[in-house]
């Protein structure tokens, strides 16, 4: 079979960076910045991005691009006669978890667009939009269609392949984000009283910031990257050896950075020129938020945009993590791309119905002390995730070695690559011992409060 590959440079730029850019960007890292008191923990972030995410990011796109083939089967060329492909595995079964509870958020968000669209939302009042949003959440029905119409959107974009589907809807969505991200910030800057909510992203208070929030921003750096789950190795291994790899990773890592500001600036100026709390956790966009819009002129206009920016965000980086699976199975047992899938949306659709059923009737239902969508996200984000990244830094640095990886980053000594002992020595050692650490955090095993 043929494999697709990826028609343009800006085609390439905008599917990588929409897979990046998503949830992750623009509902979770403004609200963890708020819990973790705003610029110092961003400061903190830009560090994890530059000296971890940039170069774990620049190792898969090269073990993919070298490869040629999907997730797994990259470990096994490689090192085809010991277990490595395991790490592949990993990958492809975080993918699958995360998208089956990614799409559920998501889900929500396009509840929240066909809402506001319809100039529902805005008539809610302030007091109301707590027990608004939970009605949603709970109902045993509605999320479920929204999960399924996000899987349906994705898969009709995964299914028309890489170049006429990935590519194709990436270079008409991500600009139009842009766009809509940049009205939003335009607007919220532009109110009275905006200035606090400047200062609070800017202004960096160190005595506001944890060991605990040095964690989270490391680990956020991560997720916000799309690393650790073979979806840039999937990426790269559509790429042709006259790209520039480094310069690549460099663009896709500002675009994450830059939206991911942005976001910060749609949010923060708006929520504090209405007097309201940066700190409500995952509650800002749905709850807090609303309440911005309602009070706003034109409210009912920005709010539908707003939701629509968060919904296409989404979208893209749903894209990047069917992908992965399509492109493991398709390769591996030879099936059509759109049957593939079909079948394996429709998995992923049967995997997110008790997620989303824990926000409602089976909200007492506990494994572990935790729901199921509590359940699936921890095994997937805080254990597959971090698993999944340390193997990745240990097979490009120890296995495959970084001497091939160089190699691979020049395009055969095509580019020039001066950091080349740094990059060695940050991903044999300084990043899988920093993944190694949030790991022991996230799965509990170190204890912060
Ligand atoms: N990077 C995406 C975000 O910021 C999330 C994501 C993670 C997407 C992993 C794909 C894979 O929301």
């Amino acid at each position: 079979m043929k494999r697709d590959n990826f028609g343009s440079k800006f085609g390439l730029l905008a599917a990588a960076a929409g897979s990046a850019v998503g949830l992750g960007n623009i509902w979770k890292f403004p609200y963890i910045t708020g819990k973790n008191g705003g610029a110092a923990f961003i400061l903190v972030y830009l560090a994890c991005i530059l000296l971890i995410g940039l170069p774990v990011m620049i190792s898969e796109f090269v073990l993919g691009r070298k490869t040629q083939v999907n997730a797994i089967a990259a470990f096994k060329q490689i090192k085809p006669n010991k277990p490595w492909y395991l790490a592949g595995i990993l990958s492809v079964s975080t993918a699958f978890i995360i998208l089956s509870f990614y799409s559920i958020i998501a889900g929500w968000v396009f509840s929240y667009i066909g809402r506001s669209a319809i100039g529902n939302l805005i008539t809610v009042s302030p007091d109301n939009l707590s027990e608004y949003f939970g009605n949603i959440t709970s109902s045993p029905i509605e999320p479920l269609f929204w999960t399924f119409l996000v899987l349906a959107l994705t898969a009709f974009v995964v299914i028309l392949g890489v170049k006429s589907g990935v590519e194709k809807y990436s270079k008409i969505l991500m600009p139009l984000l842009f766009i809509l991200i940049v009205i939003l910030m335009f607007r919220s800057l532009t109110l009275d009283g905006a200035s606090k909510g400047v200062a609070f992203l800017f202004k960096p208070d160190f005595s506001l910031l944890t060991t605990k929030g040095v964690l989270e921003a490391l680990g956020h750096s991560f997720y916000s990257l799309s690393l650790g789950m073979g979806i840039i190795l999937t990426y790269g291994s559509y790429i042709d050896k006259k790209v520039n790899i480094v310069s690549l990773a460099i663009q896709v890592t500002i675009a994450d950075t830059v939206i991911a500001l942005m976001a910060g600036l749609v949010i923060f100026p708006a929520v504090f020129a209405y007097g309201l709390e940066p700190t409500s956790g995952p509650a800002l966009i749905f709850i807090t938020l609303p309440a911005v819009f309602k009070a706003m002129p034109f409210g009912g206009v920005f709010e539908t945009l707003f939701f629509l920016l968060v919904g296409i965000a989404a979208i893209t980086s749903t894209i990047s993590l069917l992908e992965v699976i399509v492109s493991f199975f398709t390769e591996k047992f030879n099936i059509g791309r759109k049957k593939c899938t079909i079948l394996i949306s429709l998995a992923v659709f049967a995997l997110s119905i008790p997620s989303t059923l824990s926000f409602g009737i089976w909200s007492d239902i506990k494994i572990f002390h935790k729901n199921f969508f509590d359940l699936f996200d921890f095994i997937a984000s805080n254990i597959f995730l971090p698993v999944g990244g340390i193997l990745i830094c240990i097979f490009v640095g120890w296995v495959w070695g970084s001497k091939n990886a160089i190699k691979e980053i020049t395009s055969d000594g095509l580019y020039s690559f001066k950091v080349e002992k740094l990059y060695s020595f940050i991903i044999k050692f300084v990043a899988p011992i920093s993944i190694g650490i949030i790991l022991l955090y996230s799965t509990g095993i170190i204890k912060l409060n």
